[in-house]
């Protein structure tokens, strides 16, 4: 229980991910790296008319907004105070939130 609770004082990128070799996110694009992504775990729920929590996820802008708001990265991430996602799945590995973090980063560019 204490050590769950410490991760929050190590709430930075280098101590969340540590680098690893394999995870090249030197040209990270929506196309390639954000979309494929967010269609294989996320748009089973978050799509269609019904989408789970109200929240669709299925083509850039709908993904753009859930980037800018903080919940997409809040989410992936596990952090507190947000609904942990893929719900009831596997977190998704370490190298494809670092990429879609770094999409983010690079402000969320349609490419
Ligand atoms: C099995 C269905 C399911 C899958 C798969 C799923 N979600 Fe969700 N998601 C939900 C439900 C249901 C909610 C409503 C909140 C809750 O019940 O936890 C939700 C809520 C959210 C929210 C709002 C959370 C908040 O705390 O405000 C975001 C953002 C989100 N999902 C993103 C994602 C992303 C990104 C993925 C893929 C990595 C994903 N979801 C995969 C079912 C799912």
């Amino acid at each position: 229980m204490i050590s769950g609770l410490s991760s929050c004082y190590y709430d930075n990128v280098e101590y969340l991910y540590p680098q690893d070799p394999d995870c090249d996110t030197t040209n990270v694009t929506f196309s390639n790296d954000v979309m494929p992504v967010i269609s294989a775990s996320c748009t089973g729920c978050h799509s269609g008319s019904a989408p789970a929590g109200n929240i669709r996820l299925s083509n850039y802008d709908e993904i753009v907004s859930v980037a800018n708001n903080g919940s997409l990265m809040g989410t992936i991430k596990h952090e507190s105070g947000w609904s942990p996602m893929p719900k009831n799945g596997n977190k998704l590995s370490d190298c494809k939130i670092q990429k879609i973090d770094r999409w983010i980063l690079d402000g969320t560019p349609n490419n």
